[in-house]
């Protein structure tokens, strides 16, 4: 298939790319970077987290964080959404999209949300239904549709299976996640592949960790799969606290340096997010993990 002639990227690093932070990051400093993100260009920015604080206590201030930005016209702002509670909070904080998260792996559900798919599926219905009512964007989130890091690989038909009870639940769009970074773009394709027998490819997209480095290959096979949303996370901040070894989510600079290299249409300025991945790189005390925006940033300097 041709490649898009414009993606969607949806910037997710105050979410995944911070939760996994040991230090706590003051909320003025999510704050500006959901800021300078959303300046840049994205129309979408996954900005907190409305969980049990016990479980990722670095997404404890997202109603703070929300109430701190400056809201930008047009561009919406998503929170995670395991359960009417999370769902009760996020709206009081006025969040424009929710996103229910569960997995293609029954350990990694328990893992992560501590219930099996089953029973992650009954508590994101009363979510979807509120959700449906409040007029607020429903998104779900799959992980381990590649690989668990308990159950091993997954077979696509068992990702089908998710996707049609999200489906059934009235999302707008629908993230197949390698949570761990291990897939590669065969796989990748064949898995894209047989969700869009379910739904138009435009409701799905790629969530792809780089932790084996094979994200930027995968975002280009599922492009030629009829993906064309991609979820990043400026210099390549993030991995998951129930997934050991996971690292960050593919930096955002290398997606925008690739998309724009090829001609695809991105809206986003490369260069002021090349400038915020080094703020908050500095911010967070460690190198920015992202090859492009490092040779960029050593250009200008
Ligand atoms: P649980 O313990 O089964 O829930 O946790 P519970 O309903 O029995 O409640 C236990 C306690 O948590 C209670 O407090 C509740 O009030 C509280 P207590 O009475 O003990 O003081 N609680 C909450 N507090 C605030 N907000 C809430 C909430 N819900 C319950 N929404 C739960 C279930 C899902 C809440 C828990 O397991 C949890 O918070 N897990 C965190 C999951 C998480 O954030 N993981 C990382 C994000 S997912 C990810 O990174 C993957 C993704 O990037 C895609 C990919 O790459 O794969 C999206
Ligand atoms: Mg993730």
């Amino acid at each position: 298939m041709a490649l898009p002639s414009k993606v969607k990227i949806v910037e997710v690093s105050p979410r995944d790319g911070l939760q996994n932070e040991q230090v706590f990051i003051d909320t003025s400093v999510k704050a500006e970077l959901i800021n300078r993100l959303a300046d840049a260009g994205f129309v979408n920015v996954e900005a907190a987290s409305f969980v049990s604080p016990k479980w990722v206590p670095q997404m404890a201030d997202g109603a703070q964080v929300m109430a701190a930005i400056n809201r930008r016209p047009g561009t919406i702002y998503s929170a995670l959404t395991p359960n009417m509670k999370g769902f009760e909070n996020a709206i009081a904080a006025g969040v424009d999209e929710v996103v229910i998260f569960g997995a293609a792996s029954e350990a990694f559900s328990q893992k992560n949300i501590n219930c099996s798919i089953t029973e992650s599926i009954q508590r994101f219905e009363p979510v979807a239904e509120a959700a449906k009512n409040a007029g607020i964007r429903l998104r779900a989130s799959i992980s381990c549709a590649l690989d668990c890091p308990y159950d091993g690989p997954t077979d696509p038909k068992t990702v089908a299976d998710v996707v049609k009870r999200m489906l059934a639940l009235g999302c707008d769009e629908i993230d197949i996640a390698d949570t761990i970074g291990t897939g590669t773009p065969t796989r990748v394709d064949r898995v894209m592949k047989t969700v869009s027998e379910l739904a138009d490819p435009s409701i799905f997209s790629g969530h792809f960790h780089d932790t084996y480095g094979q994200a930027l290959a995968n975002i280009y096979a599922a492009m030629q799969a009829g993906i064309s949303i991609f979820h990043s996370s400026v210099a390549g901040l993030g991995g998951c606290p129930y997934a050991k070894g996971a690292t960050g989510n593919v930096a955002t600079e290398d997606v925008l340096y690739m998309m724009h290299g090829m001609g695809v249409h991105t809206g986003i300025d490369l260069d002021s997010v090349v400038d915020t991945g080094q703020w908050i790189s500095e911010k967070i005390g460690r190198r920015a993990d992202s090859r492009a925006g490092n040779a960029i940033a050593a250009k200008k300097s």
